[in-house]
């Protein structure tokens, strides 16, 4: 790690989303957890773009990061001599790995780092801009660990003068296996489980890939944070019965209003805080934010294979004849969030001319 003091928040540091010694990338096996821990081993860019469009790596910003080396590996393995024929073997990779997933902008966003490392040095030789993607890759992972431990302070200070301990609910997994490490939903869960203000937390289940169900918990279980699992269309039950204090979730898309998409189900609950009257907070990088995407109305939405809904851990509860559909994400309104919270601070509505601001400071 390079400089400043992250051994505050080491605690999670049994949570190793992504392993890098060049030229391998390691992967801790998402599908496979709470199980099994076994590592997904990258040595090419194919394996890489496998490895985020079947969901062995998942969570924006490790999307972004794992996007990341993946360029750097791709470039490792050119095997010619001739630049030209270096910058087309590179655009053809990048546009690969640009298609394994569609509406966490992280990935787009890391890529176009990578490409701008490239652009930037056109009269460079081979082998430098080698070393310098890999520095950028490396870069990138490093900012999103240093990035997080930030999303948790700032949670933090959302939350400062509550004397009673908080009841908290999230959805999906915004952890460090979303990150590099620490996390962003979870990193305020974490930060405030460390200042000794959670009571409890409610883990969504999250239909389909159960990311709440097998990741945040299995996060929370090693980290001793008090939690239970419920099914997700038990939310409701909880929040009317005054059992929440407030959702804590990610996003995987921030349009220039604030409008978040995050993992479906985010929509539904943004809607029920709102009508019970508790904070709904979005906790996301600056990454995150896609200033050239107006609303929430033009931020794509990913819709998988049809046998995650099917499937429930490789086994059919419906029959093949019954028609499904899969949608990935679903779009919590601006008017919704109480705030977003990033590592520039928390940004309360109405949030176009604030996130304009971060971006007009950059
Ligand atoms: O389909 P996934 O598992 O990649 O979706 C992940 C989410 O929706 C997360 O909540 C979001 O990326 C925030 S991760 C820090």
């Amino acid at each position: 790690m390079g400089n400043g003091d992250l051994s505050k928040y080491s605690g999670d540091s049994n949570v190793c989303t992504l392993k890098w010694k060049r030229p391998v990338l390691k992967l801790i096996d998402q599908r496979k957890l709470p199980f099994e821990e076994v590592y997904f081993e990258c040595t090419n860019t194919e394996e890489v773009a496998e490895a985020i469009k079947e969901m062995v790596v998942r969570g924006a910003p490790a999307i972004g990061v794992t996007a990341a080396y993946g360029v750097a590996i791709a470039a490792l393995d050119f095997k010619g001599s001739r630049k030209d024929d270096f910058l087309s073997h590179m655009d053809e990779k990048i546009s690969d790995l640009s298609k394994t997933r569609t509406t966490a902008v992280n990935l787009f966003w890391a890529l176009n780092r990578m490409k701008k490392i490239i652009i930037d040095n056109d009269a460079a030789d081979i082998g430098e801009v080698i070393e310098k993607l890999i520095l950028e890759a490396e870069k990138i992972e490093e900012e999103d660990l240093r990035i997080n431990c930030r999303l948790g302070d700032n949670g933090l200070k959302v939350f400062e003068g509550r004397d009673r301990k908080l009841k908290v609910l999230t959805h999906c997994n915004a952890g460090a296996l979303a990150t590099s490490g620490y996390g962003t939903a979870l990193a305020v869960v974490r930060s405030l489980y460390r200042a000794g203000k959670i009571e409890n937390v409610i883990v969504d289940e999250t239909r389909p890939f159960l990311q709440g169900a097998r990741l945040t918990a299995w996060e929370l279980h090693k980290e001793k944070i008090p939690f239970f699992i419920i099914s997700d269309n038990m939310a409701g039950y909880y929040i009317s019965k005054g059992e929440v204090d407030a959702v804590i979730v990610g996003a995987d898309r921030i349009a220039a209003n604030g409008d978040s998409a995050n993992k479906i189900g985010t929509l539904g609950l943004s809607i029920l805080a709102k009508y019970y009257r508790i904070p709904f907070y979005i906790v996301a990088p600056v990454s995150t934010i896609d200033i050239n995407t107006e609303t929430g109305e033009d931020i794509p939405i990913e819709e998988r294979d049809e046998r995650e809904v099917r499937e429930v851990l490789g086994k059919a509860i419906i029959p093949e004849y019954m028609p499904v559909r899969n949608p990935a994400f679903d779009v919590a309104k601006a008017e919704n969030i109480t705030a977003i919270i990033t590592e520039e601070g928390a940004i309360f509505p109405p949030f176009d001319k604030k996130i304009k601001k971060i971006f007009d400071s950059r």
